[in-house]
C-alpha cells in the first residue's frame, strides 16, 4: 500500500549558536500512524517538535509537512496541526471553555463550529463538569487535559504531543491512551514523546529513538525488542555462577547484577545451577531504550 508521508525531514539540523541540537535526522511519519520520538532528556525532541509546528527555524536541510517546506506554511496549514506542548501555555485567567473558544477563534472556526465542538472536546477530555472554572482552580492532570482538547479545536489531521501524560497519575494516564487511541482509530497521525516506556509500547506504531541530536535506531516496539534485546531477559545476581563464565550471551553489568538478553530462555536456565539467584522477564521497550542511550544521568 502506497504510504503518504505527512512529515518529512531530511537531514535536519537545529544550531542554537555553535550547538548543535539536531544533527542532520532523517525520518518520515506516514499517515495514520502513532509516531514515538524517545530519548533522554536533551536529545533535540522538543527542538524537532518546534521545527515542525514553524515554532523554530530550520537550520538545515529539510523539513516538509503535508508536502509543504515549514517556512512556507499559512494558518490554514497549520490550524490541520494541533500542539500539545511540554510546558502548559494556558491562559489562566479565563475559563476552560474560553480557553478553547479563543484557538478557535485564532484559526478563524466559525462561531457555531465553536460552539458544537468545545462541549464535545470538553467531554472527550471529561471536563464538561468543568466548563465554566477558571484554569488557577484545575489539578495539574486537569490542566494536561485541557491542553489536549485545546490541541483538537482545529479537528487537525496531525497531533504533536510532547510529554502529553508528564505528571500524570495512572487513572488519567489510561484516560489519555483510549483517548489518543481512539483519535488513531479516527485517522489521526500522532507524533509523541514520552519518558513512559510502557506509554510508547502501547501506542506507538513505530519508534524513532534519538540521543544528542542523532537518531539511534527505528522501527516498531517488536523489532527494537527483538534487535536489540532479544526477547528475554535474566537479571543474574553477583557473584555470577561459573557456568555463566566463558558463555557469550548477550549481556549488561548494572552493578550488583548482570542482565543477560537471552532468544531462548530454555537455553539459557538449562546451564544456571539450582542454587542461582536470578529474576527473569520479558524484554521491553526499557530495556532496548537504556542499552541504546545507556545508564548514565543526563546533566544537560
Ligand atoms: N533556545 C535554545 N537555546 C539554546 N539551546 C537550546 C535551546 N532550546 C534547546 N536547547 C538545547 O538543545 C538541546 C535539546 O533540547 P530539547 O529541549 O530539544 O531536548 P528534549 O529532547 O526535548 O529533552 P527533554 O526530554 O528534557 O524535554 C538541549 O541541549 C538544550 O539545552
Ligand atoms: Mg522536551
Amino acid at each position: 500500500m502506497e504510504m503518504t508521508s505527512i512529515i518529512a525531514a531530511r537531514d535536519l539540523v537545529k544550531r542554537f549558536g555553535s550547538f548543535q541540537a539536531v544533527k542532520g535526522i532523517s525520518f518520515e511519519v506516514e499517515q495514520g500512524h502513532c509516531i514515538g520520538l524517545l530519548g533522554p532528556n536533551g536529545a533535540g525532541k522538543t527542538t524537532t517538535m518546534r521545527m515542525i509546528m514553524g515554532l523554530s527555524t530550520v537550520s538545515g536541510g529539510t523539513l516538509e509537512v503535508f508536502d509543504i517546506p515549514v517556512g512556507a506554511m499559512t494558518r490554514g496549514i497549520k490550524s490541520k496541526i494541533g500542539l500539545v506542548p511540554q510546558e502548559s501555555n494556558l491562559d489562566s485567567d479565563i475559563t476552560v471553555s474560553e480557553n478553547l473558544k479563543v484557538y478557535g477563534r485564532y484559526f478563524g472556526l466559525a462561531a457555531n463550529v465553536i460552539g458544537e465542538r468545545v462541549p464535545r472536546l470538553l467531554e472527550f477530555m471529561q471536563l464538561h463538569e468543568r466548563a465554566e472554572s477558571r484554569v488557577t482552580q484545575l489539578s495539574g492532570g486537569m490542566k494536561r487535559r485541557l491542553i489536549i482538547a485545546r490541541a483538537l479545536i482545529s479537528d487537525p489531521e496531525l497531533i504533536i504531543l510532547d510529554e502529553p501524560t508528564k505528571g500524570l497519575d495512572p487513572q488519567a494516564r489510561v484516560l489519555i491512551w483510549n483517548q489518543l487511541l481512539e483519535l488513531k482509530r479516527r485517522g489521526k497521525t500522532l507524533l509523541l514523546t514520552t519518558h513512559n516506556m510502557d506509554e510508547a509500547q502501547r501506542l506507538c506504531d513505530r519508534i524513532i529513538i534519538v540521543d544528542h541530536g542523532e537518531i539511534l535506531d527505528e522501527g516498531s516496539p517488536r523489532d527494537l525488542i527483538d534487535r536489540h534485546v532479544l526477547g528475554h531477559v535474566f537479571e543474574v545476581g553477583k557473584p555470577l555462577p561459573a557456568a555463566l563464565n566463558g558463555k557469550h550471551w548477550e549481556h549488561e553489568d548494572i552493578g550488583d547484577a548482570v542482565l543477560f538478553y537471552v532468544r531462548s530462555s530454555d537455553d539459557f536456565v538449562a546451564g544456571l545451577p539450582d542454587s542461582a539467584d536470578f529474576i527473569q522477564r520479558p524484554a521491553n521497550l526499557e530495556d532496548v531504550f537504556l542499552r541504546l542511550t545507556g545508564r548514565k544521568l543526563r546533566e544537560n
